[in-house]
């Protein structure tokens, strides 16, 4: 890999933040060279924003209208925009609950990640923790994979298994998942940084 270090990294994100903070908080403790170089979010208030601030880092809303499901449009136009803007090497999404379309994917090619609550293939879309306890499978986990057009469709970096228990409920399961994705999604970024994952490139 051809990139400068510490990594950059852009973190899109639609919620309360959790992962973005389980990532900020490896690069503050020193195991991982990279540093956020922005948050950007498509829901004005999202706690993702405020915690962002409190780091210093600079967190951007971006109106989504009048798009409901994807990042499309003048929204689309406007991250690269900002992406392009904080010179973002890597875009981590971090429960964007938005589809990303054909711009911003080109304009990043091969460099945006997500995270994903289930063993990809099984159970993409939303809610996966209650999709594998209404299958009824033993395993489930996480998984860290690249974003390409489709719904959680991308090459698997790195994928976590967390057992289904009888007592689970969707909450007690989707914790210890998410307990998973605070160790996954570091160490996929760390393989991005090392060059141990084939399908990186950066331009
Ligand atoms: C995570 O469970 C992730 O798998 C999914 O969205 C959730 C985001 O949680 N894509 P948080 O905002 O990082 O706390």
């Amino acid at each position: 890999m051809n990139a400068k270090f510490p990594l950059s990294i852009a973190v899109l994100g639609s919620g309360k933040g959790s992962n973005f903070q389980a990532i900020t908080d490896t690069i503050q403790n020193g195991s991982l060279n990279a540093r956020i170089v922005c948050v950007l979010s498509d829901v004005a208030d999202a706690f993702i924003l405020e915690r962002a601030r409190r780091l210093g880092i600079p967190a951007d809303y971006i109106d989504p209208a009048p798009y409901k499901t994807k990042l499309d449009g003048a929204a689309e136009l406007k991250t690269i925009k900002r992406l392009r803007h904080y010179r973002a090497d890597l875009i981590v999404l971090a429960g964007f609950m938005r589809m990303l379309k054909s711009r911003l994917l080109a304009a990043f090619s091969g460099r945006i990640i997500n995270i994903h609550p289930a063993l990809l293939p099984a159970f993409p879309g939303l809610e996966s923790w209650k999709q594998a306890l209404t299958y009824g499978v033993k395993i489930t986990g996480c998984t860290v994979h690249f974003v390409d057009a489709g719904m959680d469709t991308g090459a698997i970096i790195l994928q976590k298994a967390v057992p289904v228990l009888d007592q689970d409920t969707p909450e007690t399961l989707h914790a210890r998942i998410q307990e998973q994705e605070y160790i996954a999604y570091p160490e996929a970024i760390r393989l991005l940084i090392d060059g141990q994952c084939g399908a990186w490139k950066k331009s």
